[in-house]
């Protein structure tokens, strides 16, 4: 049976490349498998985090999933720190994984740069929390960008070695070990300002993305700002080699609209970007403009919010207790 687990930081608002990198495939992932998606504000606080602002950051982010098209009824939504069993799996599978399993982690190399010493425990071990999160459903697909790859190996590895270890005693395998579901190229969402940088929250530069709470005339102007180069568009991929920022603008239209590159290149080859901009415009807001109404909707009914998060968790404690309750007798806690 096919289950998936998948998690997003609660980090302010979301941007267009979230919505077309991840949301946009949970929120086709729901109707072909039972779905488990998570707020991870435990994995939040590895850094610092302000608390009003972390408390903030959940409700928007339960607010933006449901406007992007996640439906709390055909699928479990939660912020993770509802569901204790996160947290108490994490620590037994602290005593399955290898602290040279860990020491191999580059994006906590990255996340702690300089100052290793003074990064959390926490977020060392994050990957591992990580793992956790998705054993704590047998998860078997779990969507990610290809930045999580090296997490998802680990928790893979973290699911073998737990089953080697206690399975033959328990008399069966405890977590199938869960496959990624890398999201396609063609959704890797970049940099208004710069091809080479993927379109972030953390860019100094709001013209650099599109938020989900942007209106249409600050889209149009953002995408009419974007940086481009002099030429045309080519009829074909091959022209846009070596051409960051108009392959972005190619792709993005090719999201938005389902389309190819080949077949937007099709579509608009030879136009210039003072035609091809007012077009991508044009399909952005009609893409976000729904999304963005239902957001603001949303986002301040604090009592809708409180009633999608205590129902998703309750379903989603329903699974995973059952699934700790199996570990605590196969670690020797229970008889
Ligand atoms: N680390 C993931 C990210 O930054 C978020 C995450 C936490 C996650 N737990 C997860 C993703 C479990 C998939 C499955 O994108």
């Amino acid at each position: 049976m096919k289950r998936v687990f998948s998690g997003i930081q609660p980090t302010g608002n979301l941007h267009l490349g979230n919505y077309l990198g991840a949301i946009r495939n949970w929120v086709r992932m729901q109707d072909e498998a039972e779905c488990i998606f998570s707020v991870v504000d435990l994995h939040a606080i590895t850094v610092a985090q302000d608390p009003a602002t972390l408390r903030r950051g959940i409700r928007e982010m339960v607010a933006a999933l449901i406007a992007a098209g996640l439906d709390p009824e055909r699928c479990i939504l939660f912020p993770q720190s509802r569901v204790r069993v996160h947290a108490e799996l994490a620590w037994v599978l602290m005593c399955t994984a290898r602290v040279g399993w860990l020491n191999r982690m580059t994006q906590f190399k990255e996340k702690s740069g300089k100052d290793r010493e003074g990064a959390s425990v926490g977020l060392y071990t994050y990957p591992v929390l990580q793992a956790a999160d998705i054993l704590a459903y047998r998860a078997t697909h779990v969507p990610v960008g290809e930045d999580q790859k090296q997490h998802l190996e680990l928790a893979r590895d973290i699911a073998i070695k737990f089953n080697n270890d206690f399975g033959p005693s328990f008399g069966g395998e405890l977590f199938p070990p869960p496959e990624p579901v890398i999201e396609g190229p063609a959704t890797r969402v970049m940099s208004l300002r710069d091809g080479s940088a993927k379109m972030s929250k953390s860019d100094p530069s709001d013209q650099s993305r599109i938020n989900l709470t942007d209106d249409a005339d600050t889209i149009a102007a953002k995408i009419k700002r974007a940086k481009t180069d002099p030429e045309a568009l080519p009829s074909e991929p091959a022209g846009l080699a070596g051409r960051a920022e108009a392959t972005n603008l190619v792709n993005l239209m090719a999201a938005l609209t389902d389309r190819s590159i080949a077949q937007v290149l099709a579509d608009h080859g030879g136009q210039g970007f003072g035609a091809f901009k007012p077009a991508l415009a044009d399909v952005m807001v009609a893409k976000l403009a729904p999304i963005t109404a239902r957001f603001n909707a949303l986002k301040d009914d604090a009592s809708a919010i409180e009633a999608i998060c205590a129902r998703g968790a309750d379903r989603a404690r329903a699974i995973a207790e059952p699934v700790l309750a199996d570990v605590h007798r196969a670690v020797g806690f229970t008889a």
